[in-house]
C-alpha cells in the first residue's frame, strides 16, 4: 500500500450494498437467479416485452425506499469529504446508496434506477415510481423512456471519464464486486499494467482476487470503515 496514494479511483460493486438488503446478482438469492440476464437486461429484451422490463426496474426502483445506506456507504463518503488528493468513486451499482450517504465525486457506469432514458433523443431525467412502457420524455415528448439502465451488450457511461481518472491514479481499490462483467472487471488489469498499488475488499474471492496487492475477504460495511480511518489518519 503506497505510504501517501493521492489519486484514488474506487470501483464498487453489488456487495457494498448487500449489507443494507440490497439483492446482489451472482451468488445465492441474486438477482440473476431469480431473472434470466436475457429476459430483462438486454435491448433485445425490452424490445420483447418492455412490460416485463420496465416491470423489473420498477420493482427495484421501489424497493430503495425500503433501505439505506450502510457503514461502507457512509465510510466512503466521509472519504470524498474529507481526501484532499483526487477521488473518483465508480459505481457499477444503480441505487442511490452512495448519494444518500453523501457521496459526491461519484459516477454511476451502469445507470441509475432513478432515472429514465430517451431512446429517441438520448437525454435522461430523474424519475420516481413506476415507468410504464410508452411514457413520454419530458424533453423531446417521444413516448420512448426507458429504464436508465446499461443493459448487456450496451456501453457503459463515461469510459473516457474512469479511463482518464485511473491514468492518474495511484492507487485503485474494487470493493463488493465478483469482477465478472467488463470493462469493470478489466480496471484492475489496468491498473496493474501502469503499475500502481490495487486494493480489493470483498466477501468472496472475485474473479480477479489473484491480481490485487492486497485482497482482504469480509464484509464491506466492516472493512472499508477500518480502510478509511486508516487513509485518514
Ligand atoms: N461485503 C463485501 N462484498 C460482498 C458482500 C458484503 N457484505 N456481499 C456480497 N459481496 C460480494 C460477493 O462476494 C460478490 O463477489 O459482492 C460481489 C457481488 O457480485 P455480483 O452479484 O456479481 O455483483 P457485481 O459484481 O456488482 O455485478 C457486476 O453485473 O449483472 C451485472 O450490471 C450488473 O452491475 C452488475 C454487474
Amino acid at each position: 500500500m503506497p505510504s501517501h496514494p493521492r489519486n484514488i479511483v474506487i470501483l464498487t460493486g453489488a456487495g457494498v450494498s448487500a449489507e443494507s438488503g440490497v439483492a446482489t446478482f451472482r451468488g445465492p438469492g441474486g438477482l440473476w437467479e431469480g431473472q434470466r440476464v436475457e429476459d430483462v437486461c438486454t435491448p433485445q429484451a425490452l424490445a420483447r416485452d418492455p412490460v416485463l422490463v420496465h416491470r423489473f426496474y420498477d420493482e427495484r426502483r421501489a424497493k430503495l425506499a425500503e433501505v439505506e445506506p450502510n457503514a461502507a456507504h457512509h465510510a466512503l463518503a466521509r472519504l470524498d469529504a474529507e481526501w484532499d488528493g483526487e477521488l473518483l468513486l465508480v459505481t457499477q451499482n444503480v441505487d442511490d446508496l452512495h448519494e444518500r450517504a453523501g457521496s459526491k465525486r461519484l459516477l454511476h457506469m451502469h445507470g441509475e434506477l432513478n432515472s429514465a432514458l430517451c431512446a429517441a433523443c438520448g437525454k435522461r431525467q430523474r424519475w420516481e415510481g413506476a415507468l410504464p412502457p410508452g411514457s413520454a420524455c419530458g424533453s423531446c415528448g417521444a413516448p420512448l423512456l426507458r429504464p436508465d439502465i446499461v443493459f448487456f451488450g450496451e456501453m457503459p457511461y463515461a469510459m473516457h471519464v474512469i479511463e482518464r481518472a485511473l491514468g492518474a491514479a495511484d492507487l485503485f481499490v474494487s470493493i463488493g464486486t465478483s469482477g465478472a462483467v467488463y470493462p469493470a472487471a478489466g480496471f484492475v488489469h489496468s491498473a496493474r499494467r501502469r503499475g500502481i498499488n490495487t486494493l480489493e475488499m470483498n466477501l468472496d474471492p472475485s474473479e480477479g482476487s489473484t491480481m490485487f496487492d492486497d485482497s482482504r475477504r469480509g464484509p464491506a460495511g466492516e472493512l472499508v470503515p477500518q480502510w478509511v480511518e486508516s487513509l485518514l489518519r
